[in-house]
């Protein structure tokens, strides 16, 4: 799905904010030193390299059904096991994790209902689970931007703000409580990322990695360099480096 060089791209992309989110994701679980942590839709390894710094490396493990992130992420976090593989299918034993974290994944599950109940297998009794999803409608700041930069000049652009499933904290509660998770709390989270001028925010887009990027690389040189322009314009025209903030909704429980 993604090759080496767009988990690269992805690193500058929507990646570029995960390690400061894996830090207040792993705050919001509580995570501890020597607990075995998992994490589910690893990428290229943000969230596993934070699990390491707090639990060892030789504590963490993380799947993702992408070879060339499995890669990254191997590359990223010497000492953690890290294997192809995904959320709906895990392969590993009842209760063999204190905590188990998804960052950023399970809107993208082809099945997130099955996927979060096998999180929740894989999880011993009074373990902890936790994920988070974009505030796509609201405060993710970047692709919401863009999204609307993008409806204002075509009404068929595919907005993932009306698209992704639980992206308000009331679906992602649900998910969370119908998985049979207890003490399911649904709070935001909010972290930033810093761009050198708007080109270092664009350029990315351009590289077609994600749903927003798929859709700028689709459009042809004059329709996305309008695009480019009402994008800037939303975002107040940057003249050098700046920073943006985003938002997520993030769910813990306890199995
Ligand atoms: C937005 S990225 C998040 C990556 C990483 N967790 C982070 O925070 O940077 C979504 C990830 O979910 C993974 N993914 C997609 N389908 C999956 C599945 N069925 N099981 C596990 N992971 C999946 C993708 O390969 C990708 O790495």
């Amino acid at each position: 799905m993604f090759s080496g060089s767009a988990a690269a791209a992805y690193d500058r992309f929507v990646g570029r904010y995960s390690p400061h989110l894996a830090t207040e994701l792993c705050d919001a679980a509580g995570i501890e030193a020597r607990q075995q942590a998992l994490d589910v839709g690893c990428g290229s390894g943000a969230l596993a390299a934070e699990l390491a710094r707090r639990v060892g490396a030789e504590n963490v493990t993380g799947i993702d059904p992408s070879e060339s992130f499995v890669e990254a992420a191997r590359k990223r976090v010497p000492g953690a096991r890290i294997v192809v593989g995904s959320a709906e299918a895990l392969p590993f034993a009842d209760d063999e994790f204190d905590a188990t974290l998804a960052q950023l994944v399970v809107n993208f599950l082809a099945d997130p209902e099955r996927g979060v109940r096998e999180l929740v297998r894989v999880t011993r009794h009074a373990g902890v689970l936790a994920g988070c999803v974009w505030d796509y409608r609201g405060e993710m700041t970047m692709l919401r931007t863009f999204w609307d930069a993008a409806a204002a000049l075509d009404s068929e652009a595919a907005d993932e703000g009306a698209s992704m499933r639980f992206a308000t904290p009331d679906e992602l509660r649900e998910l969370w409580a119908d998985a049979g998770l207890a003490q399911v709390r649904v709070a935001p989270l909010v972290v930033e990322a810093s761009y050198e001028d708007f080109d270092d925010l664009w350029q990315p887009f351009t590289t077609g990695v994600g749903p927003a990027g798929a859709y700028t690389a689709s459009l042809q040189p004059e329709r996305q360099a309008a695009l480019r322009a009402e994008f800037a314009r939303r975002l107040d025209s940057p003249d050098g480096a700046f920073t943006l903030s985003a938002r997520v909704w993030c769910a813990v429980g306890t199995t």
